[in-house]
Order: structure tokens, then sequence, then C-alpha cells
């Protein structure tokens, strides 16, 4: 999901949260039941959206996240184990999101949805969502990309987006996968289409609807950046279960075998702003696909749901290694409330 994708839609005289405090919290996913279970909230009691997570060489986690209010271009934070205790770091990761990027890419040039890979031993890559400068219709974002070689970076951008479809509305939300049946590297994110909508939830409640594609790109599996191929759609919204799009994907397997393995993807569904907003899934025997949504139309995590509580859980990411993921969600008591009624 997008922090501020909200933002760039608003008319600039609305004065509006620019910090939306979020729990990360871990979840246990049994995938053969695809049911959650535990609870383990991170307690990283502050604004940290869309996280992502991965495991450094030395056994130690690391989680990135969306920063707010300008201050930064990504936060993170690290931890002996996924379930915590977590400890925010206070750095700047990636200096720059590129000369692609708004204002050459600087702190606070609105990234968004950070996504970290180990490639190899002291190769690191981070995904990202760049806000295009204004020689390039900077309304939009694409998908970009910058290495490091160590986790915490500095992160040094490349000097164009991996993947940036401006005529469909740019892209944003991506996140890696190592494919460890096929050796084979991918890129997932969404197409952007709500942004180019007609107005109403997330811009895109008022027909004629835009389609926000969820895309699987494989990418060279050493460097983790050079398209191998076309990318292709996997999923899309459906008019019912998702209301205005699917964004925020996720893969990850369920640790079984070659012909045996099942692909989960976790997507979320309708506008972050409202309650509605929620963690799903789908499932497929081919990473390419057709993926099939769960149960409840794929619905996984839903405001109030008795095992959490929380409101508008989304931005789901899966934890390497299997069996749990990591998302968002807005904070019960928190200094922000969803107002559905800014649309
Ligand atoms: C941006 O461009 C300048 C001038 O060409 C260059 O010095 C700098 O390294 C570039 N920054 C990034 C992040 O690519
Ligand atoms: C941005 O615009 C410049 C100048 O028109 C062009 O060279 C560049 O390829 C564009 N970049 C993107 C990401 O569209
Ligand atoms: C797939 O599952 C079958 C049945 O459980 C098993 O016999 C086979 O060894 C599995 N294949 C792999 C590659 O794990
Ligand atoms: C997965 O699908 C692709 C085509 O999209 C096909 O080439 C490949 O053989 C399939 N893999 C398996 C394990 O069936
Ligand atoms: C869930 O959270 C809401 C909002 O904070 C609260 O009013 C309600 O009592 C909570 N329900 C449970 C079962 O804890």
């Amino acid at each position: 999901m997008a922090l501020r994708q909200q933002l760039q839609l608003l008319p600039l005289s609305l004065t509006v949260p620019v910090s939306v405090p979020a729990y990360a919290a871990a979840v246990s996913l049994d995938s053969t039941t695809t049911s959650t279970s535990g609870t383990g909230l991170l307690k990283l009691a502050r604004d940290f959206p869309d996280p992502s997570i991965v495991r450094d060489s030395d056994g130690k986690w690391y989680a990135f996240a969306t920063a707010s209010g300008g201050a930064r271009n990504i936060q993170a934070a690290s931890a002996p184990s996924p379930s915590g205790p977590w400890t925010y770091i206070d750095k700047e990761i990636l200096p720059s999101a590129g000369n692609w990027t708004l204002g050459g890419g600087g702190p606070g040039s609105n990234t968004w949805a950070p996504d970290v890979r180990l490639l190899s031993f002291d190769k690191y890559v981070m995904y990202y969502a760049g806000q295009l400068g204004p020689a390039n219709a900077s309304a939009f974002h694409c998908i970009g990309a910058a290495t490091a070689t160590s986790v915490l970076g500095p992160y040094s951008a490349l000097p164009s987006p991996l993947a940036c479809p401006v005529s469909h509305g740019g892209a944003i939300d991506p996140s890696g996968f190592l494919d460890e049946n096929t050796g084979r590297r991918y890129v997932v994110y969404k197409v952007d289409g709500n942004s180019l909508g007609h107005g109403g939830e997330c811009n895109n409640g008022v027909a004629p609807y835009r389609n926000t594609p969820i895309v699987l790109q494989e990418v060279d599996r050493e460097d983790g950046v050079t398209l191998v191929g076309d990318g292709m759609e996997i999923l899309d919204r459906l008019e019912e279960a998702d209301g205005p799009l699917v964004e925020a994907p996720s893969l990850g397997d369920d640790g079984k075998k070659r012909e045996n393995v099942t692909y989960v993807l976790f997507y979320s569904s309708h506008c972050w702003m409202t309650e509605l907003y929620r963690v799903n899934y789908a499932t497929a025997r081919n990473v390419t696909g057709p993926y099939v949504r769960g149960r409840k139309g794929g619905s996984l995590i839903a405001t109030g749901d008795g095992r959490f509580n929380l409101t508008a859980p989304g931005g789901a990411t899966s934890v390497d290694g299997g069996g749990r993921m990591l998302f968002h969600a807005n904070c019960a008591q928190g200094r922000y409330r969803v107002e559905t009624s800014l649309y």
C-alpha cells in the first residue's frame, strides 16, 4: 500500500496527516490451511507502513518501511528474530532515490514501500517506488532499485527505474522473491492504475474503473535488477472483492519442493484510507499463475478481526523461511483516525 498515495490526490489546501501510526505485526501463517494463528505484535509503536523484512547473513533481521513526514527516504529497524524485540534505526538508508525521482531523490522525496533482498554474501538490492521528477509527469511513481554492500546501506540508486508504466498510472509496491525451486528471481509490483481514476475511493471508486494489475517480472538472479523477459499480470482487482484496487503484492512459497510447491501471493485490497483495507492471499502451483483467491475472496486479515482487532491491516510481506508474514495496521487508539470522509 502506498502511504502517501493519498497526498497527491488531495487538494493541497487540505491538511492531511502525514503520519499514520501503524503497528507492524507478525503472525504465523499455516500455509496448509492458510489461516492465521499466534499474535506477536512487534511493539514497534511508531509509524512504520509498508514493511518488508530480510534476514542478513549474520542472522539478524531487518525491516524497512516507508518514511512519513519527509525527513527520510526510508525507515529501518532490526531485531534478533522476526518476533522481536525490534529496535528502530535512526539513519538514512537511501540517501538518494535516484536522479529520475522528484528533487533528485534526496530525503523526503516521497519514496514508498522499500523491499530489501540479500543477493549474495555482501550484495543487497532495495526495490522501492520513487516519485517521478517534474520532467516525467511527476504525479506518478515508478519502480526503482538501489544496491549496497551492507544491509543498512547506504544504498546507491540505479540511474533509471526498473519499471515505469506511466501511461497506466505508474507502478508502486515492489517486492522481491527468489524461487528456490527454479533458481529464478522475481519482482512483483502493482500498476498504479487508480492514480488515473475518476474519483471516489482511492480515486477509483467511480466508473469507468481502472485496472490495477499485479505484475510478476523476472530479474537476473545474481544482480536482482536486470530484467529477464517481459512482466506478466498475475492478478487484478475484482469489483466485488477488492473495490478500487489490489496492491502491495508479496510472494512466498509453502516450503515444499518442486512439483509440490504452492506459491502464496499476499496482496491488499480496498482503499488504505478506509476500514475496508485488508490483507488477502491467492495461491498458485506455478509462480506464473494462475493465482486463485483463498476462501472469502482471499480475505485473510480484516479490520476488527478477533485475533488482532486492528484497523485497516495491509501491506503484508512473506518472511523468508516461511510460516510468517509481516504487515501494518492503523493504531486503534491512534493519533490518526481513518477519515473516509476525506474522499
Ligand atoms: C545524479 O546525477 C549526478 C550528476 O550526473 C551524479 O553525480 C549523481 O551520482 C547521480 N546520483 C544518483 C543517485 O544516481
Ligand atoms: C524523464 O524525462 C527525460 C527527459 O524527457 C527522459 O530523458 C527520461 O528518460 C525520462 N525518465 C523516465 C523515467 O521516464
Ligand atoms: C511430492 O509429493 C509426493 C507425495 O507426497 C512425494 O512422494 C514426492 O516426493 C514429493 N516431491 C518432492 C520433490 O518433494
Ligand atoms: C510454469 O508456467 C510456465 C509458463 O508460464 C511454464 O513454462 C513452466 O514450465 C511452468 N512450470 C511448471 C513447474 O509447471
Ligand atoms: C476492538 O477495537 C475497537 C476500537 O479500538 C474497540 O472499541 C473494541 O472494544 C475492540 N474489541 C475487542 C474485542 O477488543
